[in-house]
């Protein structure tokens, strides 16, 4: 029988950076990912940081590479109406944002758990968890073929919206809030230079379309697809055409086409599950919110979970005290409904819904309201660059 203190499932970005940081605090932990090592680093998923992440990847000393490579943004663009305009995130809220690709932020997690010496199981099969309300949980798993146990304190939940703890909480105890939305996004990345040095975000007729950015020599764009879309329907040339199209002329003819090297399809979807701990489990990251894209918030609230989480847990290992253990789920929960609402309302001006010109013609007037408006363009400004924390009450 192994024991942990923290049994953590999942090695994406919330379990490692959780592992990691419980690991600087002293406290031990075990993180049991089901797929290989190599999965986990080869994954393609959006690169925006908000300060409040970038502070806490410096907190867990894997800030060196994400300082010298990242690009600063002070503003991005809405495209819309051959109109392109900037909403200067700096100007208006004294903040920018960090672009620095998820995949990387995984990397440098990777390593530093390895350079710790971390206790890190790939290919964790079959993991079950038992015993949430009681005060040594019992997690089981196979690996190689063999069963084994891990006794532990607690359970962190942080194996995503398709893992087995959000699935493993009794029947009533939790309650789902969901929003499926009428398409998806189809995205490349291709090693030629961004159209433009900041994000653009384009509503258009055909449907929205999103310019970003790896590098100065590498793009990441986007466009609004069907949900039955498949991605051999989606031929590079195809792709670049309908990106042009949904561009301001002048932006569209300037951009700069070339071979894909990655090329995925992604649905969209809302979804929070509440509340956000069961007894000794707590969830984590994408296991318990989904938010679409359209924000970039999905890692940036993964990483305010943990946050949260790790300073509960560091309280009650040092103290006794297990109050922010008990505050764990309201205080995040807070968090989390402010970012699903930004990301849904950033959603619903921004893309196609449907293919009356009514509402089109609505959307473009928000957009020329909220372009006119200081007010406004600081609203959606400091949803951006993401909410302040809430004092700690
Ligand atoms: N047993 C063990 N591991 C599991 C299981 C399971 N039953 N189910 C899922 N996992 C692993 C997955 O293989 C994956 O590596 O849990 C991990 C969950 O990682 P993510 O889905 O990336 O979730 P999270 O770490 O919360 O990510 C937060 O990063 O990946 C993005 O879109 C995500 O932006 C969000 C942020
Ligand atoms: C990305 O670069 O992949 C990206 C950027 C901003 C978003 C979504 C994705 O809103």
């Amino acid at each position: 029988m192994q024991k942990t203190q923290v049994a953590i499932i999942g090695a994406g970005p919330s379990g490692l950076l959780l592992s990691q940081l419980l690991h600087l605090s002293g406290i031990d932990s075990v993180v049991l990912e089901r797929q290989t090592s190599d999965h986990g680093a080869g994954r393609i998923r959006a690169g925006i940081l908000e300060k409040v992440a970038v502070d806490l990847l410096i907190e867990a000393k894997v800030g060196e590479r994400l300082l010298h490579e990242r690009l600063v943004h002070d503003g991005i663009a809405l495209a819309f109406a051959e109109r392109n305009v900037r909403i200067d995130l700096k100007g208006l809220t004294g903040d920018e944002v960090s672009v620095y690709g998820q995949t990387e932020v995984t990397k440098d997690l990777m390593d530093a758990r390895a350079a710790a010496g971390g206790r890190l199981v790939y290919e964790a099969a079959d993991v079950c968890v038992e015993g949430l309300d009681s005060a040594h949980p019992l997690v089981r798993y196979r690996r190689d073929g063999k069963a084994q146990e891990l006794r532990c304190d607690f359970i962190a939940g942080c194996d995503g919206y398709h893992g087995v703890c959000r699935q493993s909480l009794p029947a009533g105890s939790t309650r789902n809030f969901e929003r499926i939305y009428p398409f998806g996004w189809l995205g490349i990345l291709a090693d030629v230079p961004p159209v433009a040095s900041e994000l653009i975000y384009s509503n258009h007729a055909r449907g929205f379309a999103l310019c970003s950015m790896r590098s100065a020599k590498r793009s990441r764009y986007y466009v609004q697809c069907g949900l039955a879309d498949k991605v051999e329907d989606w031929p590079d040339l195809r792709f670049w055409d309908e990106l042009r199209m949904r561009l301001p002329r002048e932006i569209g003819d300037a951009v700069t086409t070339g071979p894909s090297i990655e090329k995925s399809i992604a649905p969209l979807r809302s979804f929070v599950v509440e509340p956000l701990r069961f007894g000794r489990l707590f969830l984590c990251g994408d296991a318990a919110h989904i938010v679409p894209p359209t924000g970039a918030k999905g890692l940036n609230l993964a990483a305010a979970d943990v946050r949260v989480l790790y300073r509960a847990l560091v309280e009650h290992y040092r103290t006794g005290n297990a109050a922010g253990l008990d505050r764990y789920s309201d205080r995040c929960l807070r968090r989390i409904w402010k970012a699903e609402r930004f990301s849904w309302w950033f959603t619903s001006i921004m893309h196609k819904f449907t293919d009356d010109p009514f509402d089109h013609r609505i959307q473009l007037a928000e957009l020329d309201y909220l372009c006119g408006s200081r007010a406004a363009m600081t609203s959606l400004a400091e949803n951006y660059v993401g909410l302040p924390f809430e004092p700690d009450t």
